[in-house]
């Protein structure tokens, strides 16, 4: 996720920039930029890598100024690289912008644009943001002069260019104005955060409270649409339509460690959290309304007939990433009906596979750098399969070899325990498998399931809210000898993940059995020490999995069930029950993941381990 700060005040301002860019490291990025107002000139340095590189070649040169920018990038348009690095400039270097977030209708504004003659030098998406207020500035300089007006020719073309823009943005700007205004720094929010830091004559902006706190602890968090102009004294703040806002900012009294927590006890459960805006980012620069209704844009990979026409959709992946594929399957037989093979990526490159390549061949992997994944899809490419990578990391070594690439868009996932990559990997997977499926004529009702994608924010969010049922449950629960998930199709394959969350950091052991399975084998384990966590979603199988219940209690077995609002018929045989809000069935390993990661945190809290950090485990497995 990119990082944003900024200052103005009477310090030297490359050292700022510098230190309170370190504060967002946990973010993740890839390259870094500061531009700074020096001796009348914006002065730009940015560069692909760590922060250190950028320091020491700032430190071989004198930069004068108390007005600058900073960015830790993270790269979603456009390759990481030195050009690509913010901050980005209008031509002729006047306006310089940071951004974080992504323009969703920047190709269209790019065009423009381009068509007035401007040149742009990056493939992102935030370039537009410096040519179109320059744009706008330019227009207003010259009816100034003109009409010998008075407007703030830079703001209002600020919120005129904000009126054009479509997606999420936090923006830092900074420009050399042609008029009386003192040094003064402009920020603005839709989607992404930025808060404004208030010193005593000096204020800031930053992404987050970590990168402030050796400053200040007097912060606006900007809401929504707010745009904040900052002096060296004061900091006015506006509404997008330029009224201005008055009210009292907040005192943070967070420590550094649960600043860069956000204020969670750990990054798991920050992320467990951020899934419900996981799910916006990565759905909404996906579905365009056209005349007859939503659609599934997705441009990025431009699926074709001969896509629409594979015979076969292969899958490889690794631990989580594989049991989104699990779910994957069920979604592409479900809604595209077409034959789908799921390996893990350690067992497909050793098992002689029979390649076909008319087949689709999809690679999962959050960081795109899991030895086995990539070897698996290399050993795919030279049998002659088109290659679609699904992963979190842009630059990362899959998304550079694959044929095309479809980003998760879930932000930097610290906890080595997955959980918001797993769940946008779910949702490229139903983008997918719908979209196939409607270029196949096998989903005639698309629009109810893509409407039911838009409402997924929602209801996560409505199951957050539950989440100390949860750890209540799970300080009852903890200490149990086995946990087991069941479940039947899409159930089934989400209780995989639920199983793996479990062992992963509460060191139980767990495991998850397709329902029908229990009497041919796992029963044999049930014992009064067992928990047994059924997940009931497929209301078709209702009654199947009542059987499956009674089965276990029958052995002394506690059980969990976890099934829509307003299903009463387990109430009775369980001992608990966890209701979601209710979508379509075939989606709902989207939210019945999340209940399950719930409790596998608080489990692994409660027997005093680290979530973030289980025992024997790394975040990514570079090696075989
Ligand atoms: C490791 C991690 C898992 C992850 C797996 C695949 O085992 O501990 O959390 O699911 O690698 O990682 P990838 O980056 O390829 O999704």
């Amino acid at each position: 996720m990119c990082g944003i700060t900024g200052y103005v005040g009477y310090r030297q301002v490359t050292p700022v920039l510098l230190e309170t860019l370190k504060k967002l490291e946990y973010r993740g990025y890839d390259s870094a930029g500061i531009a700074v107002l020096h001796e009348q000139a914006l002065l730009v340095r940015k560069m692909k890598g760590p922060l250190k590189v950028l320091a020491e070649r700032l430190a071989s040169e004198t930069i004068e100024g108390s007005l600058g920018i900073g960015h830790t990038r993270w790269a979603t348009h456009g390759e990481p690289s030195d050009i690509n690095s913010h901050p980005h400039t209008d031509v002729a270097g006047h306006i310089a912008v940071v951004h974080n977030g992504i323009i969703e209708n920047y190709a269209k504004l790019k065009e423009w644009l381009q068509a007035q003659g401007v040149v742009f030098r990056s493939d992102t998406d935030t370039e537009v943001i410096a040519h179109l207020i320059n744009y706008y500035y330019g227009k207003n300089r010259k009816k100034q002069e003109n009409d010998s007006g008075t407007e703030d020719a830079l703001l209002h073309a600020v919120l005129q260019t904000l009126t054009r823009l479509e997606g999420s943005y936090a923006l830092g700007l900074i420009a050399i104005e042609n008029n009386d205004f003192p040094d003064r720094l402009i920020a603005v929010r839709k989607d992404s955060p930025l808060i404004v830091g208030l010193g005593k004559g000096e204020h800031f902006i930053a992404s987050d409270v970590p990168a402030l706190l050796g400053y200040t602890r007097e912060v606006y968090f900007l809401e929504d649409r707010e745009v904040a102009v900052l002096y060296r004294d004061h900091v006015d703040l506006f509404t997008e339509q330029g009224e201005q806002i008055h009210r009292a900012p907040s005192h943070i009294d967070w420590d550094m460690a649960s600043a860069e927590k956000g204020g969670y006890a750990h990054f798991m459960l920050k992320e467990i959290h951020e899934q419900a805006k996981a799910f916006t980012d990565t759905l909404r620069p996906r579905l365009t309304r056209e005349a007859q209704g939503w659609d599934i844009t997705l441009d990025e990979i431009k699926l074709d007939a001969g896509w629409a026409a594979a015979p076969r959709i292969v899958i490889t992946a690794c631990g989580t990433a594989w049991h989104a594929a699990m779910v994957g399957k069920y979604a592409f037989e479900h809604f595209a009906r077409i034959p789908v093979e799921v390996d893990i990526a350690s067992e497909y490159r050793y098992r002689n596979p029979v390649f076909n390549p008319q087949d689709i061949f999809i690679v999962i992997s959050q960081s795109g750098e899991t030895a086995d994944t990539l070897a698996a899809m290399r050993l795919a490419k030279q049998g002659g399969a088109r290659i679609l990578a699904i992963t979190n990391t842009v630059g990362s070594t899959l998304s550079r070899e694959a044929h095309l690439v479809l980003y998760t868009w879930a932000g930097p996932e610290i906890a080595v325990a997955s959980t918001k990559a797993f769940t946008t990997q779910l949702l490229c997977l139903y983008l997918l498998a719908l979209k196939i499926g409607v270029l196949r004529s096998k989903v005639p009702d698309v629009d109810r399931y893509l409407g039911a994608l838009r409402d997924m924010a929602d209801k996560a969010a409505q199951i957050l809210h539950k989440q100390e049922l949860i750890q209540r449950f799970a300080s009852r629960q903890f200490n149990k000898d086995k946990v087991f998930f069941i479940g039947r199709q899409f159930d089934y394959a989400v209780s995989l993940e639920c199983a793996l969350k479990l062992k992963e950091i509460s060191y139980t052991h767990s495991e998850a059995f397709a329902a029908g399975e229990l009497k041919h084998g796992p029963i044999a384990l049930v014992d009064t020490n067992t928990l047994v966590v059924a997940l009931a979603t497929q209301r078709e199988l209702f009654d199947k999995i009542v059987s499956n219940i009674r089965e276990v209690t029958a052995r002394g077995a506690a059980t969990w069930v976890i099934t829509w609002e307003g299903e009463t018929v387990f109430n009775a045989i369980a001992d608990e029950v966890f209701t979601l809000p209710q979508t379509e069935d075939s989606l709902s390993p989207l939210l019945s993941i999340i209940p399950a990661q719930l409790f596998a945190y608080y489990c692994a809290v409660q027997k005093g381990n680290d979530p973030d950090k289980p025992r024997n485990l790394a975040k990514s497995v570079t090696v075989e």
